[in-house]
């Protein structure tokens, strides 16, 4: 696939930065070992600001750790924070089953702009699609890495759920009536979608839960801050934070 992925177009990196960083993950392909031993040593290739995402990620979960409820993750895209989130849970709470993640996307890409956003070549309806069997690997990737965890027999716990999520959310609460949330990711990125998503998390998020909004300060990307000052700043009772580690990643804590 060679279709260019924003993140070396939106980005902070210079030329020679995005050259180090293809020379790099071009080493995964020939690097001199045995498969074994290269699989053991993979963090040889994860680049910094990947790391940062990671320890963001940490930072959030390790607030919901005492908290009970499920963990969403809106717009999971290849399921990077889903993934990361059911490893999470192996580490800080290996014994917690019934923390279960619940990743959604349309997998067909971006669902929702309306001549309130401002779409561009990147985001606009359709971009970001994965090709809707993709949420069948994401499952069968997520119950690999249950298995590969501590306690790896008790797996199936997560749901990844396909379609627009202005459907699919509120019929998931339908459909799982006993569901809170400790804590929800946000990342659909065009207002409609994204104010119907806060008011469906909104209603299941426990006190203390957690909002987590990958675009909220990004200029190019506007929906997110749209919907926070204008819809939930002045009217939901939240506490604003960014992340320490990915200061792009900022979360409200409620009230
Ligand atoms: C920027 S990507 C998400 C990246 C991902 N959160 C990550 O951290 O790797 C945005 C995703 O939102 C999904 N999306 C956009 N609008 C949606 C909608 N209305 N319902 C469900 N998913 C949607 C897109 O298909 C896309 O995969």
């Amino acid at each position: 696939m060679s279709t260019k992925h924003e993140s070396s177009v939106i980005t902070y990196s210079d030329s020679s930065s995005l050259d180090a960083r293809s020379e790099l993950f071009g080493m995964l392909y020939d690097y001199p070992s045995t498969e074994e031993e290269k699989e053991r040593s993979l963090g040889l290739f994860l680049r910094g600001s990947l790391l940062a995402r990671i320890f963001a990620i940490r930072e959030i979960y390790e607030k919901i750790v005492m908290k009970p409820g499920i963990i969403v993750d809106l717009g999971t895209w290849r399921g990077q924070t889903a993934v990361i989130c059911e490893n999470l849970r192996a580490i800080f709470e290996p014994l917690h089953f019934n923390r279960r993640i619940a990743a959604f996307d349309t997998f067909e890409g971006y669902k929702g702009f309306s001549d309130k956003d401002k779409p561009t070549d990147l985001h606009k309806d359709g971009t970001y699609s994965t090709g809707i069997d993709y949420a069948d690997l994401l499952s069968n990737l997520l119950v690999l890495h249950e298995k590969n965890n501590a306690m790896g027999h008790n797996y199936g716990k997560h749901k990844v759920i396909a379609g627009d999520c202005r459907i699919t959310l509120p019929q998931f609460f339908k459909d799982n009536s006993n569901e809170v949330v400790a804590l929800a990711f946000f990342d659909v990125n065009a207002i409609e979608p994204t104010l119907e998503g806060f008011e469906t998390i909104h209603k299941r998020l426990v006190k203390g839960g957690i909002i987590a909004f990958w675009q909220l300060t990004r200029n190019a990307i506007n929906a997110e801050g749209t919907v926070f000052a204008d819809y939930i700043m002045d009217k939901y009772n939240y506490n604003i934070h960014r992340s320490q580690f990915y200061p792009g990643l900022c979360y409200i804590v409620k009230e």
